[in-house]
């Protein structure tokens, strides 16, 4: 069983807290007096999620939070391919600047359907903001790209702040990896 001290931080929680600000910063010009509502893709994305909204408050943005559940990874580390809608979203959405939140962007077909789904109830523009990203892992026939990335990195099956595996590690505050996993 792999324990928290087999994890080897790869982002640290100051790195973090500090694209948690410039991060909103880069959000500021469209989302500045507008309404804008903030969709987290649970689970992985709640601790993201939290810091970037009350980031976006210190720039003065005050968006509001509404849900979607998704999976598609199954207990494993390999994307199962299938998205899953496990509950959706409680708020009117129509006319809303709505930005997607993610932990992070693999093969795109968790955001994409999620995309789908925001457009069809008619908000007025989607974005997507992701905490990570690793290029190259894009599915073929999946386009879709992040408007705003917290960081690219290399090809690792990552834990923490969020992120997990088999639903452990999530508490962590920093990003971190577990070699062979
Ligand atoms: P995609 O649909 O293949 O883009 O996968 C996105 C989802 O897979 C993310 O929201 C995560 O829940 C999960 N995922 C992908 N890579 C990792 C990883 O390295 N660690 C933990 N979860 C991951
Ligand atoms: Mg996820």
């Amino acid at each position: 069983m792999i324990q928290v001290a087999d994890v080897k931080v790869m982002i640290g929680e100051a790195e973090i807290a500090e694209r948690m600000e410039s991060l909103a910063q880069e959000m500021l010009p469209f989302a500045k007096g507008r309404e804008v509502l903030l969709v987290p893709l649970l689970r992985g994305s709640f601790m993201f999620a939290a810091d970037l909204m009350r980031a976006l408050a210190r720039v003065g943005v005050h968006p509001q939070i509404d849900f979607v559940t998704l999976s598609s990874y199954g207990a494993g580390t390999q994307s199962s391919g299938q998205v899953v809608l496990h509950s959706g979203l409680t708020e009117n959405i129509e006319g809303k600047y709505v930005i997607l939140v993610d932990d992070i962007l693999e093969s795109g077909r968790t955001l994409a359907y999620a995309r789908k789904l925001i457009k069809q109830l008619g908000a007025a523009d989607v974005h997507i903001a992701v905490l990570l990203e690793k290029p190259g892992k894009r599915a073929e026939a999946v386009s879709v790209d992040a408007d705003y990335v917290g960081f690219s990195i290399e090809d690792h099956f990552v834990v923490g702040y969020g992120l997990d595996y088999a639903n452990r590690f999530r508490e962590l505050p920093y990003i971190g990896f577990v070699e062979g996993l």
